[in-house]
């Protein structure tokens, strides 16, 4: 077997959710054009609604009116979505809402205390007394903070963003290790006062409306990996994926395959709106271990697990160190690859912030416990290709959480 064709993905996850909120901000109407499919933004989609932002959805394409946001009457239901949950306690925040927000049980195992501390600073009053979800948000004036997160976290830079638009005077947010800055490129496009230097970034409260807008997302990358690991690890196959994010803030995972030795060709790239996409050809290679340090792991943070099935394969040792926020992501990553790739039969040793694998191992057929995470399931569904042995999954169907179509693309190019 393996694999041959042209895929096109829908829409990057992370700008698909700041696309939804932004328009919130507008005062008119603005289309969304190749809209992630998964479970996660429509969670975006229907807080917003409670919300009082109404929005219409054919297929892939969002029609959203924005306006004045208001007390949702009932909880706002993240599901198993981190960036709605974080995104939108910042959002509603600055915009002086009240509202009780709540998830399903990995969700409410993930900690919040990253958003709940400098959005307190800034004087927003937070119920919650386990530093998890429920928790109940109450109107409260804002002022802005100069702030440095201590972890690389997109979620957490983009939700004190969000807080500042409806904050007193300037709010800044300094990184120590630069992570997604789709909110930021968004939001300039978009007329708000926003200024980027360095490692930090600064935003003053919005005077008058963001600009309505119309735009078309360009592919998820973190899905598109998926397809370009299973590329590289099958003999003879030749994949071109067509229209992926190349925000360079996006493509460590491609930086690294390349620098596995793995066959990757950019055919061609563009920019949109800020945002960068391209085309990209993917053959069947021989891949080499690499060494994946702290700096790194911002770039490729959703990608590790993919990355650890590749690793398998690679000749010689892959390290993978600094990635300790893979424990509180939808559930523990670190834990979720080890278990499971010593079910089938890898050479992997875990580590507090990561582990080490050392190949090639010719992987056996195992059952693997997905822990209800998305990406595990697809990591795991891939090992199971290039091994062509079969895996059984305990939940196959929690890949709808980010890319519904998983099983029906892998089908349209094996
Ligand atoms: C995301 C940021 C990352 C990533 C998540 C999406 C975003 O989380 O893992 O899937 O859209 O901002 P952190 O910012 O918490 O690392």
């Amino acid at each position: 077997m393996m694999l041959k064709g042209k895929l096109k993905f829908p829409g990057d996850k992370s700008i698909s959710h700041r696309a939804l909120i932004l328009a919130a901000l507008t005062n008119s109407n603005c289309q969304i054009e190749n809209i992630s499919t998964g479970a996660d933004v429509e969670s975006t989609r229907n807080c917003l609604t409670l919300c009082g932002i109404n929005s219409k959805r054919t297929d892939k394409t969002v029609s959203i009116t924005g306006g004045k946001l208001r007390n949702p009457k009932t909880n706002l239901d993240c599901g198993n979505s981190g960036t709605t949950a974080r995104l939108l306690i910042g959002l509603l925040a600055g915009q002086k809402v009240s509202a009780r927000f709540v998830g399903d049980e990995s969700l409410s195992r993930r900690p919040m205390q990253r958003i709940i501390h400098p959005l307190e600073k800034m004087g927003a009053e937070i119920d919650n007394s386990n530093q998890h979800l429920p928790l109940t948000l109450r109107t409260t004036r804002l002022t802005g903070i100069s702030y440095t997160p201590p972890i690389a976290s997109a979620q957490v830079k983009s939700a004190i963003l969000l807080s500042g638009l409806g904050a007193e005077g300037e709010t800044t947010v300094t990184e120590l290790r630069p992570t997604r800055n789709h909110t930021e490129l968004m939001l300039n496009e978009l007329g708000a006062d926003i200024q980027t230097k360095d490692n930090s970034v600064t935003v003053l409260p919005l005077q008058k409306p963001l600009n309505s807008f119309k735009i078309t997302i360009p592919g998820d990358p973190s899905t598109a990996a998926f397809f370009a690991a299973a590329a590289v690890l099958i003999p003879n196959s030749d994949l071109i994926l067509e229209n992926v994010s190349a925000n360079p803030t996006r493509t460590g995972f491609y930086v690294v395959l390349e620098q596995m030795y793995g066959n990757i060709e950019c055919l061609s790239r563009w920019e949109n709106n800020g945002e960068h996409a391209g085309n990209l050809r993917i053959r069947g290679s021989q891949l080499q271990g690499i060494s994946i340090t702290k700096d790194d792991i911002p770039g490729m943070i959703d990608e590790i697990p993919i990355l650890a099935v590749m690793a398998t394969q690679a000749e010689g040792t892959t390290e993978i160190r600094g990635a300790a926020e893979l424990r509180v992501k939808e559930c523990d990553r670190i834990n979720a690859i080890c278990i499971n790739l010593k079910r089938m039969g890898a050479d992997i040793t875990e580590f507090d912030d990561g582990f080490a694998i050392t190949g090639p191992t010719t992987l056996k057929s195992a059952k693997i416990k997905t822990f209800g995470d998305h990406r595990i399931a697809m990591a795991f569904t891939i090992a199971g290709l290039a091994a062509n042995v079969p895996v059984k999954l305990d939940d196959p169907d929690c890949v709808n959480i980010s890319f519904p179509e998983f099983y029906s693309f892998l089908r349209k190019v094996s």
